[in-house]
């Protein structure tokens, strides 16, 4: 018998938006992730399955081998480092951007010159470094793993670098998008050993997402 391919997803809008792509494959996941506590979820086709996993935790599965492939945000690969992963197609699908957010009544463009220091609050540490980094500022990083709007708010942080989507969000909390650092998408990403190992299967399965993808 042949090895399941696994395939790491995870919930909400990623899960939604690879459901497309699965069908142009043949796939059809059989239970409905908001419906159910299971994490494995079985498919039309016996020998491939869905697992749901954290979409930081993504490339880690796929890195040291727990699912052959999965679908990332490209915030989650950078902050991730991409190492072991094989990344062979941008899905186009999950779009936002990474943007740097005050308070409306933040001065930033006198806050952010060559030789500044801002402190910065963030659960894209990486992206945030780098693009600061780019400016000569210095910045006072400060981790933080969810609700990032409430950082300026509270005086934790000057700024926060979030996704931004809608809009809404920064809106509703009276924040503003003072820069655009990058465009994000959702990307597919194998393990390389089992690409080498799996080739026939997973290579038909990359073939029908890039095909699915080009009709629109
Ligand atoms: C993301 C992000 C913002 C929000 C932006 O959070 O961190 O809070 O979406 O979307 P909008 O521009 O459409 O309002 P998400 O809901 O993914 O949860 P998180 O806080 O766990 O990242």
């Amino acid at each position: 018998m042949t090895p399941p391919i696994t395939l790491a997803l995870s919930k909400g809008r990623i899960f939604d938006e690879t459901l497309p792509l699965l069908a142009a494959a043949g796939i059809a996941v059989l239970e409905d992730p908001e419906k159910t506590r299971k994490l494995i979820l079985p498919t039309n086709q016996e020998g491939v399955r869905v697992v749901l996993v954290r979409a930081t935790d993504v490339p880690t599965y796929v890195e040291y081998g727990g699912a052959d492939l999965g679908v990332t945000g490209k915030d989650t690969l950078i902050e991730h480092g991409g190492q072991g992963l094989f990344r062979p197609l941008d899905l186009r699908i999950a779009k936002c951007h990474v943007s740097v957010a005050v308070r409306s009544d933040f001065d930033y463009r006198h806050a952010v010159h060559q030789g500044a220091r801002l402190r910065v609050a963030t659960k894209y540490t990486s992206i945030a470094r780098d693009f600061f980094a780019g400016k000569g500022v210095h910045v006072d990083l400060i981790k933080l793993y969810g609700s990032m709007e409430l950082a300026p708010l509270t005086g934790l942080a000057d700024a926060i670098v979030d996704l931004v989507s809608t809009g809404n969000t920064l809106k509703a909390n009276h924040l503003v998008e003072v820069e655009r650092i990058m465009d994000i998408s959702s990307h597919l990403v194998v393990n390389q050993a089992a690409f080498k190992l799996k080739q026939a299967r997973l290579r038909e399965i990359i073939g029908a997402f890039e095909s699915a993808i080009r009709k629109d």
